[in-house]
């Protein structure tokens, strides 16, 4: 059908001069369909409007190629004079005219060349767009960074505020700012290890008083909730692949698949006795990804 209706357009095509202008309008309206048919993608899309436009683009250049082959290109049979022949110099100077027309008609053919070019070449282009829309929004800071912010008020999954009695030693509570109770990201689980201040590791000699350290409930390894404390040996388990995690020393890997330890989030107790985060989370939590590894 499409053949036929190229065919159709072409027989109706200009011929020498006008051929040319008919096959540059071709290229022309291509270029100017396959623009629309990137913006239209790339502000959402709507089905009919693409097919149209891909109509036009795809016809543009099957026609303009068509008719530039059967009108531009010079036709056979060429029969080439052997003999030499003495010109006069009125025929000298009508062939060196002859050569300025063609010279000139080579110029018109670079430029549909050209067009024809750009018609292709953003055709191509835009065939890059659904592979680039399927990478999905750019993430900027969202990988490194959680909604824990300096003071943020700790509390429980029911709201509850956590205090120094909140839990007893050996206790475990799964906790979150105020702001973002049930939050995926900010999921922090809270373990009790003792009645005095704990130091899990040098530099951090302020950020388990009363023995409640807080540590991302994200694994290190695939992401999967670390739910489940063992009090006997102070571990934290990840139950998708096992990960152990060492809760006295900073909830370091002592066993599985994960490649990091928890990252621990600093808090602290306020005047009044409620438990606050000292800072956000000092690095990405949860599994690496392509810059981290
Ligand atoms: S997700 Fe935790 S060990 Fe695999």
């Amino acid at each position: 059908m499409t053949q036929l209706h190229e065919s159709a357009a072409v027989d109706a095509a200009p011929k020498g001069k006008g051929a040319e202008v008919f096959v540059g309008i071709c290229f022309l309206l291509s270029v100017l369909a396959t623009i629309g048919l990137a913006v239209t993608y790339w502000v959402g899309g709507q089905p009919q409007v693409e097919g149209i436009l891909l109509f036009v683009t795809l016809g543009g250049i099957g026609i303009g190629m068509v008719a530039w082959g059967k009108y531009l290109v010079p036709q056979g049979p060429f029969v080439q004079e052997r003999e030499v022949l003495k010109s006069e110099i009125v025929e000298r100077q009508a062939m060196l005219a002859s050569l300025d027309r063609g010279q000139k008609q080579l110029g018109r053919r670079s430029f549909l060349g050209k067009m024809l070019g750009a018609s292709i070449g953003l055709f191509g282009a835009i065939n890059l767009f659904p592979f680039l829309r399927s990478l999905g929004p750019v993430p900027k800071k969202a990988l490194t960074t959680t909604p824990w912010k300096k003071d943020a008020l700790i509390v429980g999954p029911d709201g509850r505020v956590v205090t120094t009695s909140t839990l007893e030693v050996g206790g475990v509570l799964t906790v979150f700012p105020s702001y973002d109770v049930g939050g995926a990201i900010s999921q922090t689980i809270l373990v009790r290890v003792a009645n005095e201040n704990w130091t899990t590791r040098p530099g951090r000699e302020t950020w388990g008083p009363q023995g409640y350290l807080a540590f991302s409930k994200i694994c290190t390894h695939a992401g999967c909730p670390v739910g489940l404390y063992q009090e006997l040996t102070q571990q934290l388990l990840c139950p998708c692949h096992q990960s152990l995690f060492d809760v006295l020393t900073g909830a370091t890997q002592v066993f599985g698949p994960a490649p990091r330890p928890l990252p621990q989030l600093p808090i602290y107790f306020d005047a009044n006795g409620n438990l606050r985060a000292q800072s956000g989370y000092l690095e990405p939590v949860g599994p690496g990804y392509w810059e981290r590894g």
